[in-house]
């Protein structure tokens, strides 16, 4: 096919963005959005600051508008994010210990219940996993409320919307490191001890400082084979050109070579929309024109 969304359908994939819901309104952007992607994951609406700006009192508004836009156009939703040490709302912030706990369990409740049957994976549990080589869990308020914070808050969105699949989502795991080692060994106990987990999503957030790891494909089977989807959910590559181009197309490879690699994520479309300012790490220019690295990801879904 001739869209990155329709290629990836044909071979049982999705394709798809990071979406503000502010720039719906810009034509351009809901242009591309619309005749390209077919999954949409909100980059920052769907986030506890976002959705309980004060306790108790939740917000849906923007979120709802990306949903709503998602239905209109045939694409699936991907949500983001659960239970995640950043992006509190600074009531959330200053808690701990069993309130918090409480806090965050009627928060994944809210939140996968008020879009129960909308989405299609939720990130329940974003960024737990420490960065360096001592493969820990992160320090933050959550984490100190216990070690068993993650799996509960995987059993709370699984009651809440049993018809989602529930990922653990984190960057740095691209390759087989401390980091995503330590990831893999939370998914094998969880899958022994029948804690729900469906999937994990690998960020792909590539420096040029460190390039894509030679062994990304080999990490993404290894997981797969624990039982797991997997999928690339915020992939962004820095650079230009045939470098840049290349790397897309090698991510994009790998997920086709890993049968439960079940899609790919760009975290936002033109360079302009990037987190990353000062970088070019999308498919399109600031122009919404199609970028060496857009065409070498469409092809490499088509297999040419
Ligand atoms: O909404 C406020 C606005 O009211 C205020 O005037 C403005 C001034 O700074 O800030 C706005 O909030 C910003 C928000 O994006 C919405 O635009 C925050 O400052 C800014 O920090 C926030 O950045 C987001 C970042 O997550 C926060 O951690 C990025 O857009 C978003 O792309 C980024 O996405 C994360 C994923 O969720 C998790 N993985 C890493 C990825 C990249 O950092």
């Amino acid at each position: 096919a001739t869209t990155l969304g329709a290629s990836a359908a044909e071979k049982g994939r999705y394709f798809g963005t990071a979406v503000a819901a502010y720039k719906l309104s810009d034509a351009t952007y809901s242009g591309i959005l619309d005749r390209e992607f077919n999954m949409i994951t909100p980059e920052n609406e769907m986030k506890w600051d976002a959705t309980e700006p004060t306790q108790g009192q939740f917000s849906y508004s923007s979120a709802d508008q990306i949903v709503s836009h998602a239905t209109a156009h045939g694409q699936r939703m991907r949500g983001h994010a659960l239970a995640w040490h950043s992006q509190q709302p600074s009531w959330a912030q200053n808690m701990s210990g069993t309130a918090l706990r409480n806090a965050m369990v009627n928060h994944i409740t809210n939140v996968a219940t008020h879009y129960k049957g909308k989405i299609y994976a939720w990130d329940v549990v974003n960024e737990a996993f420490a960065d360096g080589g001592g493969g820990g869990r992160r320090d933050s308020n959550l984490q100190r409320t216990g070690n068993d914070w993650i799996e509960v808050a995987f059993r709370t969105a699984r009651a809440a919307d049993p018809g989602a699949k529930l990922c653990y989502n984190d960057y740095n795991t691209d390759g087989v490191n401390a980091k995503s080692n330590a990831v893999y060994a939370m998914v094998q106990d969880f899958k022994s001890r029948g804690v729900p987990i469906d999937c994990v999503g690998f960020q792909s957030h590539i420096n040029s400082g460190s390039p894509l790891p030679s062994d990304y494909q080999a990490n993404l089977q290894r997981f797969a084979n624990l039982g797991v989807d997997v999928q690339i959910t915020e992939l962004d590559i820095a650079g230009s050109g045939t470098a840049q181009a290349n790397s897309y197309a090698s991510v994009v490879k790998a997920c086709l070579a890993v049968s439960r690699c079940t899609g790919i994520t760009v975290w936002g479309i033109r360079d302009s929309d990037s987190w990353r300012s000062g970088d070019t790490p999308l498919l399109f220019d600031n122009n919404g024109n199609k970028k060496p690295a857009y065409t070498a990801a469409l092809d490499a879904i088509n297999g040419s």
